[in-house]
């Protein structure tokens, strides 16, 4: 069984061709991070001209590496929500195209489930079910009880902003451009996490809720008495910063799985990529004995493969969508 997958929810065009769900025969990602630097953050009416320029290129080059013809596919997924809408719209539109042309089921796929199926890409083990996900990403922070594949919880999401947008911010506070994420967790590596005091958001709660604002605005109000540090200091204050995130993350997971009765653990989103993010959960799970399955950090982010993942589990449960599939940039993860 081979499909294609269509990743366009944000600033990465992704194409994707995964065979029999978990072998990855192409992946490519054209990453839109340089056109939108300049700003500061991703301009959603920018990310969907650049999708309408680079998708088609990202879909050949696909093909071309997968070494197939694309009469050979099965299916065509696509994501569909949630995400910005004139980013999606250009996915699912070539998509619709692609599945009508060559008269191949079309699969519309959600991007959060999308995440959470990365795991389920290549030879490792997959993690068993029931297990518990924390999906960290730009646009989300979750915790979410995964039953069976497409039966799933919601125990606890972000009041404010997302872990990455947290990240994304500070970043750019500490004027190191956009995205933030990645340049915290390389200044990281060589600070030291202790260096600056910064609070841990809802330390006593016993939710299972994000709250990463008061974090940030600490971090602003800090900066804006002592100015931008630099050097050494830079680097303990993105070690300090990160820790604070990280902490956070930690705890919940560890009560989320203990009130749960959860063995296993899965990690996913942009933030899944993060050294001290992964190396803290390594520790937990070291400690309190549950299994932890995080995709290498090129399938935390975002990408087609985990799209052609999804598309590949919901294609064999029978899910068809109709050349009429609707983007909806507020998808939820399960209807409630
Ligand atoms: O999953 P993703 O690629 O896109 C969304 O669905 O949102 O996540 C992007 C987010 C950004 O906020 C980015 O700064 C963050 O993931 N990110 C990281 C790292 N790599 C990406 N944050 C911390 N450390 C990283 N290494
Ligand atoms: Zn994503």
């Amino acid at each position: 069984m081979l499909v294609l997958g269509i990743e366009t929810s944000c600033d990465e065009t992704a194409a994707a061709i995964v065979e029999d769900g978990r072998r990855v025969l192409a992946d490519v990602v054209a990453s839109q991070i340089l056109v939108h630097a300049p700003y500061g953050g991703v301009v959603p009416e920018v990310a969907s001209r650049q999708h309408v320029a680079t998708i088609v290129p990202v879909i050949q080059r696909t093909v071309a590496d997968a070494g197939i013809a694309l009469g050979d596919l099965d299916a065509v997924a696509v994501t569909c929500g949630p995400g910005l809408v004139g980013a999606l719209l250009v996915g699912v539109e070539t998509a619709k195209s692609l599945a009508f042309a060559l008269g191949k089921p079309l699969v519309g796929v959600n991007h959060l489930a999308g995440h959470l199926a990365a795991i389920f890409l290549g030879d490792d083990e997959p993690p068993p079910f029931p297990h518990l996900a924390l999906l960290v990403s730009g646009g989300h922070s979750a915790l979410i009880r995964v039953d069976e594949p497409g039966k799933t919880l919601l125990l606890g999401a972000t009041r404010d902003d997302a872990a990455g947008e947290a990240f994304d911010k500070v970043g750019k506070l500490l004027g190191l451009g956009y995205p933030g994420g990645v340049a915290i967790d390389r200044l990281a590596a060589t600070g030291n996490p202790r260096a600056v005091d910064l609070p841990r958001a809802l330390p006593a709660r016993d939710d299972l809720d994000f709250s990463f604002s008061g974090l940030k605005t600490a971090v602003a109000t800090r900066l804006a008495k002592t100015g931008v540090p630099e050097g050494e200091a830079l680097a303990d204050f993105c070690a300090s910063f990160q820790t604070a995130v990280v902490d956070v993350l930690v705890r919940k997971s560890r009560r989320a799985l203990v009130r749960e009765g959860l063995a296993a653990l899965v990690v996913c989103g942009g933030v899944a990529a993060n050294r001290g993010l992964r190396a803290a959960l390594a520790e937990a799970a070291r400690e309190d004995g549950f299994g932890l399955f995080i995709p290498p950090p090129k399938r935390c982010t975002d990408n087609a493969a985990m799209i052609a993942a999804e598309g590949s589990a919901l294609f064999l449960r029978g899910k068809r969508s109709g050349l009429d599939l609707a983007v909806d940039p507020g998808l939820p993860l399960s209807p409630s």
